[in-house]
């Protein structure tokens, strides 16, 4: 982990809601794809955490939803704004279990975390199918950047308005994928578990206290004992999971 400031570099609305937020500083601290940053916003207590995006040497991208007046006051934050970012948290997705078509499944601002993924396993030569699962047309952000990477990408919307109507569940019948990875609310997890014919990792996310295993506020029970969303997650193996309700 690494305490460090960012300058923003560019802060661009996707959809009505959705914002995609360019970062330069030292992204040294972040090992793996599906880590988060924690964001120290001004007269607020809690750090906010967000996916990292993608990331390269000295720029980082996350993408965030409004939801409450941490995420309202980003978008209105302009090029040259400062910000302190706890970086490299989280453990991220094992790559090394995917085998040769693994499928990559995002649902709304759970779709992020799957972009530096995907790069990453295509620059393995994995062929890599990515489903990217919204409410409505409206809501659709990232599906041209996926295709551009090489992904054969599916998009599903709950009305119908664009795609394959229904849910992310409706597109993984027809792709035959080796391992999945999935990052969104957590009914679409817990139909994807149950659904899903392979092992796979998926990501949680829980209200967090301080965010890098001090706390133990973000603790949760699984197969094998409790587990710190913030540290030994938020990526957890199919395997491990016990839904709690
Ligand atoms: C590991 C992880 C990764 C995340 N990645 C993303 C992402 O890539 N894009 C994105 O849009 N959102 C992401 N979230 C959710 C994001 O953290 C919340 O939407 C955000 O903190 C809301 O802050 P707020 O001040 O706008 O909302 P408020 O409701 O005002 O926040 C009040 C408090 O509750 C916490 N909180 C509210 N909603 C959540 C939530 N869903 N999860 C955890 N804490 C919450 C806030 O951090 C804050 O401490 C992630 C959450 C976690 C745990
Ligand atoms: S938030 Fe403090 S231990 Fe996870």
């Amino acid at each position: 982990m690494k305490q460090s400031i960012f300058r923003i570099e560019s802060n661009t609305a996707l959809t009505d809601s959705v914002y995609k937020m360019v970062l330069s500083g030292d992204t040294s601290a972040i090992t793996a794809p599906g880590q988060f940053v924690n964001i120290q916003l001004e007269g607020m207590f809690l750090r906010r955490p967000i996916s990292v995006c993608d990331y390269d040497d000295s720029t980082l991208t996350i993408i965030y939803k409004v939801v409450g007046k941490g995420t309202e006051a980003m978008s209105a934050m302009a090029p040259g704004v400062e910000l302190d970012l706890l970086t490299g948290l989280g453990n991220g997705y094992d790559l090394s279990l995917s085998g040769d078509h693994p499928v990559l499944i995002g649902g709304g601002v759970g779709v992020p975390p799957m972009y530096n993924l995907a790069k990453k396993l295509i620059a393995q030569g994995k062929t890599v199918s990515v489903i990217l699962g919204f409410n409505t047309q409206k809501e659709i952000f990232y599906e041209e950047e996926f295709r551009a990477l090489g992904c054969e990408v599916f998009v599903t919307t709950v009305d119908g308005s664009y795609g394959i109507k229904g849910f992310v569940t409706n597109a993984l019948e027809a792709i035959p994928y080796t391992y999945f990875y999935t990052c969104g609310p957590e009914p679409m997890l817990k139909a994807v578990y149950r659904f899903s014919a392979t092992s796979g990792q998926m990501s949680f996310e829980k209200r967090m206290g301080c965010g890098f295993g001090a706390c133990m506020g973000c603790s949760c029970k699984t197969i094998t004992g409790y587990k710190r969303i913030c540290k030994e997650g938020p990526v957890m193996k199919k395997e491990e999971i016990l839904w709690e309700n």
